[in-house]
């Protein structure tokens, strides 16, 4: 149980950063009118927020099922913020001309453990490479 309590307390951490480096590449991207890798950039930060969402809202059932209730309602709360963050992408994709487009894959449902192990990645992967990259396209207006 402490091993699934220090997992929660992290990935509340990741999700708090991420929230953040969302909000910060949605108003980077939305700061001036820029196109070409911008908007495909943009295009796949709307892309990994909508399976985001779809990915947590199976974690949760998942959770619920194996009887982890704080930990599902952590997942529906993550899947309600990727929500956010969805609407926030499409529209300055809106505004930039273009219809947002995302493909939903199926999320692949472990255990709890493994799901909230994928969540921390996943979180990392954006905090880490994928919004900084992003940021510094937009940054140097990239076209
Ligand atoms: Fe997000």
């Amino acid at each position: 149980m402490k091993k699934m309590q220090k997992g929660l307390a992290t990935t509340c951490v990741f999700f708090s950063l991420v929230f953040l480096v969302c909000s910060i590449f949605t108003i980077s991207s939305s700061s001036f009118a820029s196109t070409g890798k911008t908007l495909d950039n943009l295009q796949a930060a709307y892309d990994g927020e909508s399976n985001a969402n779809a990915k947590y809202l199976a974690f949760a059932a998942k959770a619920d099922e194996e009887g982890y209730g704080e930990v599902a309602s952590l997942f529906r709360a993550a899947a309600k913020a990727e929500q956010i963050h969805m609407a926030s992408h499409a529209k300055v994709i809106q505004e930039m001309g273009a219809v947002p487009i995302a493909k939903i894959k199926e999320a692949q449902v472990l255990t709890t453990k493994e799901n909230l192990q994928a969540a921390i990645e996943g979180e990392t992967y954006e905090k880490t490479m994928m919004y900084p990259e992003f940021i510094s396209a937009a940054d140097q207006r990239q076209l």
